[in-house]
């Protein structure tokens, strides 16, 4: 394409001018841009071809409160009902003395995977008896993670089939997300695999399915906070318990149900300068542990009170990243007040709970679009072009119309603006 030939070299006013110049862009788009791009001072040192910055609305979810702590929650996401929906499902859990939640270990896996292999049991015995070497291998070659408390801490062997092993590496990564730590690690291991038992290392990579970086999180609600005007309280905890088995049996409904939960788990995840992708992957992969992909949460009725839990693998870190480098991720840590990765990790799965737990009394009462559709008329607002003293007296009148599509919003807009409503 004429004009983006080593786009990455040129600076940020020149990358603008070329979109300008080549008709991408007109002049409002370029001014907008510009507008929120920061003078490309941030951006510009993290990914290349550089233009702006996208913007995603921040709220705040509340009630949230985890091991007696009341947290604030930043939480970013572009979807209308996700904050208000997190901070209902955590309303209600409050009202049963809020999320009870744990990290049971948090170590970051890696894999050097060999191929090729002849003798798949010889090489397993001989990795085996040399554990403790490849282990100081990979502290060696990381040396400031061992002089904070962390390192390597332990090794195992996966047979994949009889030419390919995956060597799978266990650290302590301490407050930081690790991956590149992971990587430097394993690249050092994989070396000396090679060296040593003249191997051919397939690839060492650090894996997202962070299946020792477990997260679990319960929440327990006294049926009478459950009540709605029609309905029991124990009729809607009968339903939510009825809910969650179809999510464990039913994989079109799990996705969704799954959906909801990192609706409130990617939000948080993102606000906290985390690797949200690799969150997505692992929970995925963890849905799905057992063979089949199914619900995340468990919902249970007992005695009067309804108990959920939701266990998920959450590597997220407190420090390194975009974390130190993002102005409001920065503050953003200051709002959440965790003391260390451990906390925010259980704050994060909290949210995934409580949001689902939101979600599914939605659901099973009045349905989803009901509690939702002031948010959505909003966004609908806008979206025809609704200014900011023109949104409310267009929600209204939305509200009351029967038809709630663009073309009748944008008929109502231009009425509105007319003064004939
Ligand atoms: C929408 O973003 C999320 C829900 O579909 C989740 C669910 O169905 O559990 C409401």
């Amino acid at each position: 394409m004429r004009g983006f030939g080593k786009y990455y070299r040129k600076t940020w006013e020149e990358r603008l001018a070329i979109l300008r110049d080549t008709f991408y862009l007109d002049d409002n788009d370029i001014a907008e841009i510009e507008h929120v791009s920061g003078n490309g001072e941030i951006g510009d040192t993290m990914v290349e071809n550089f233009i702006t910055q996208f913007e995603i609305p921040e709220g705040l979810g509340l009630n949230y409160v985890v091991n007696g702590k009341e947290y604030l929650v930043p939480m970013v996401t572009e979807e209308p009902s996700v904050i208000a929906a997190a901070s209902n499902g955590a309303r209600l859990v409050k009202a049963g003395g809020g999320f009870n939640a744990e990290v049971k270990s948090r170590l970051m896996l890696g894999q050097i995977v060999i191929e090729n292999i002849t003798d798949v049991d010889e090489l397993v015995r001989k990795i085996k008896a040399d554990q403790e070497h490849l282990l100081k291998v990979a502290n060696d070659a990381h040396p400031s993670i061992v002089r904070r408390g962390g390192g390597a801490r332990w090794l195992r062997t996966r047979i994949l089939a009889n030419d390919l092993l995956s060597v799978d590496l266990a650290v302590d990564v301490q407050e930081a997300m690790g991956a590149n730590m992971l990587n430097t690690m394993l690249e050092a291991v994989a070396n000396e695999i090679q060296c040593t038992y003249h191997q051919d290392v397939l690839m060492s990579i650090m894996s997202n399915y962070a299946t020792e970086s477990l997260v679990t999180t319960k929440a327990r609600i006294p049926v009478s906070e459950l009540a709605k005007e029609n309905i029991s309280g124990e009729e809607v905890a009968l339903k939510i318990q009825q809910a969650s088995r179809l999510a464990q049996l039913d994989p079109y409904r799990a996705t969704t149900n799954n959906k909801g939960i990192m609706n409130g788990v990617d939000a948080v995840t993102i606000a906290s300068g985390n690797d949200w992708r690799a969150i997505e992957a692992g929970s995925h992969a963890y849905a799905a542990r057992d063979g089949q992909y199914k619900g995340l949460s468990q919902w249970y009725f007992e005695d009067g009170i309804l108990i959920g839990e939701l266990t998920l693998p959450l590597p997220v870190g407190s420090v390194g990243g975009s974390i130190k480098i993002v102005p409001l991720v920065k503050i953003n840590h200051k709002l959440f007040k965790a003391k260390d990765a451990k906390e925010l990790s259980m704050i994060i799965a909290s949210v995934g709970l409580g949001q689902n737990l939101a979600a599914l009394y939605a659901l099973v009462t009045d349905g989803i679009q009901r509690g939702h559709m002031r948010l959505q008329l909003k966004s609908l607002a806008v979206s025809v072009g609704a200014k900011q003293d023109e949104i409310s007296k267009l929600v209204n009148l939305l509200e009351k119309n029967k038809k709630r599509d663009s073309a009748s919003a944008r008929e109502l807009l231009e009425k509105l603006r007319r003064e004939e409503l």
